[in-house]
């Protein structure tokens, strides 16, 4: 249990178990980051040496701890480095986001920290708060002794404490990164206790209580509406597919999102199987319902204006008798037929499904998020994921993850993508073909047959989706829960085009909350 506090005091005055403060490199040397300033005079002409003679450089990842000898309330200095001083917004919210998941990990063992990081608007608050939360993320939930977990008090300090938008960024930032942690302990669980009824089930549990409306369609009720995407890639699996569908609906919505997720909740490739080592991830194919769903109940929580359906398009696709073959046809929700070239790309065949069911709602737009193609990962690596689509809306997209240093990168669907997704012999489309270069353009191509002209984007995220390294920044091991603050900021820039200055509130200084 910690609690979380937001105050305007002197880093050098806070009394905590430890203080942190940001290093940016500049062309003179080292120099203590924006929050820092208090800390930096009460050390005076000793720190710089002092960094010097330790060999800190500033680096995005490095921590000096100083004992301070009296020089600061807090026995302990924690320093982070932050890279090059930069005028970039987008790279100075990244830098505090990655810095502040950096300190989470370094004062795991204090019983309170005090965040001198810099917090002078709304934006940076967030990405302190969240990133501290992040980067302390934890999944224990297979360990025999539980990890050293966050800090029992973490209190955020920032020059603008007593304002209404510092106050809410900070409670916003702990609403955001509790459902990234949850996305992420949904990714990181293995696919033999996570399967599609038992997700199902974990979304049914997370929407209890809130604004959030859940649907679950179990098989029966999937052959019903005619769902062949999702009964197809499931059929293989004695774990039954799901097509779990949440709404959210405001007063007076001022606009409509239709969100889509890929949710395999493991993906061995079905009878086209995967070698070995590209199964050995593979539990984490549902990253893209995970985020979307995540999405929805933050959305729904901070209360946004704005009407979200969301579907989760859940199956296991696996190796038995009743797994669908390559030259199958499978009739898609709404009647169009697809032939199945290859098990492994499945993917598309159950957002076909899940895309044809938003279309239903006449969405504004529709976007799509799913661990999709290898081809993208090779194309962009892990850190940053492909958008397809309307222009208008990728370029939204690219703008939303700006604010939390998710990196989309746009990607186009050539012409001649629409012979080859209408070339099949025998059926209305075709799920693939075995020309091996641009994979993900095909896949996005085929995706795009399900939008019926409703404004639409794609986000690929098989690579930044997991982490397969080292926790870095914020971003820990395995799942990341990439997307999802893409896609609540994209809401909220549709909730408040223009960014405003919230007023000044008379209510004391001190904004608290446990977690
Ligand atoms: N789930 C995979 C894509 C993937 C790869 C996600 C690596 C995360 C990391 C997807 O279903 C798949 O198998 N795609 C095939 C597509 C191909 C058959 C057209 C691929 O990437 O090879
Ligand atoms: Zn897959
Ligand atoms: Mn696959």
């Amino acid at each position: 249990m910690t609690s979380y506090h937001l105050r305007g005091a002197s880093p050098a005055k806070t009394r905590a178990d430890a203080v942190v403060v940001g290093v940016v490199k500049t062309p003179k040397g080292v120099v203590v980051a924006d929050g820092g300033e208090d800390v930096a005079a009460a050390f005076g002409r000793s720190l710089r040496p002092l960094l010097s003679t330790l060999g800190f450089s500033g680096k995005p990842g490095d921590v000096a701890r100083i004992p301070t000898g009296g020089k600061l309330a807090s026995p302990l200095l924690v320093l982070v480095g932050m890279g090059p001083a930069t005028d970039d917004r987008a790279a100075t919210l990244l830098a505090v986001r990655r810095a502040a998941g950096v300190a989470a990990r370094s004062t795991a063992n204090a019983a309170s920290v005090a965040l001198a990081l810099p917090a002078g608007d709304a934006a940076l608050i967030r990405n302190v708060t969240e990133g501290y939360l992040l980067g302390g993320y934890t999944f224990g939930r297979y360990l025999s002794t539980t990890p050293d977990a966050q800090a029992g008090t973490v209190t955020v300090l920032c020059p603008i404490a007593r304002r209404q938008e510092a106050v809410a960024a900070f409670e916003e930032a702990q609403v955001v990164a509790s459902a990234v942690a949850v996305t992420r302990d949904w990714v990181n669980t293995p696919a033999a206790d996570l399967t599609p009824s038992l997700l199902a089930g974990e979304i049914v549990k997370a929407a209890k209580g809130t604004k959030v409306k859940v649907t679950v369609h179990d098989e029966a009720e999937l052959a019903e509406l005619g769902c062949g995407g999702l009964l197809g890639v499931g059929g293989g699996s004695s774990a039954p597919p799901r097509l779990v569908e949440l709404s959210y609906s405001p007063g007076k919505p001022v606009a409509h999102i239709a969100l889509v997720g890929k949710g395999i909740t493991f993906d061995s490739g079905g009878l086209t199987i995967k070698p070995g080592n590209g199964m050995e991830t593979m539990k984490c194919d549902m990253a893209g319902a995970a985020a979307v769903t995540q999405a929805t109940l933050a959305i729904a929580a901070l209360g946004l204006p704005v009407k979200v359906s969301a579907f989760a398009c859940l199956a296991e696709n696996m190796v038995s008798g009743s797994a669908m073959r390559p030259g199958d046809v499978l009739t898609i929700y709404g009647g169009r037929t697809v032939e199945v070239l290859n098990t492994d790309a499945e993917g598309r065949l159950v957002l076909a499904d899940g895309l044809q069911r938003a279309v239903e709602q006449e969405p504004d737009v529709i976007i799509d998020v799913a661990t999709l193609t290898g081809h993208m990962v090779m194309a962009l690596g892990t850190k940053v994921g492909a958008a397809f689509g309307d222009d208008a809306v990728v370029a939204s997209l690219i703008e939303a993850g700006q604010e939390s240093g998710e990196k989309h990168w746009p990607m186009p669907i050539p012409a001649d993508i629409v012979e080859r997704v209408h070339g099949s012999k025998i059926a209305d489309l075709a799920q693939h073909d075995w020309t091996r270069w641009g994979g993900g353009l095909l896949a996005a191509g085929f995706l795009r047959e399900f939008t019926d002209g409703v404004p639409w984007a794609h986000l690929d995220i098989a690579g930044p989706g997991f982490n397969s390294g080292s926790a870095a920044g914020h971003l820990t091991g395995g799942g990341t829960g990439f997307g999802l603050t893409t896609l609540v900021d994209y809401a909220r820039g549709l909730a408040s085009p223009a960014t405003t200055d919230g007023p000044v509130t008379a209510s004391g200084s001190d904004a608290s909350s446990a977690a």
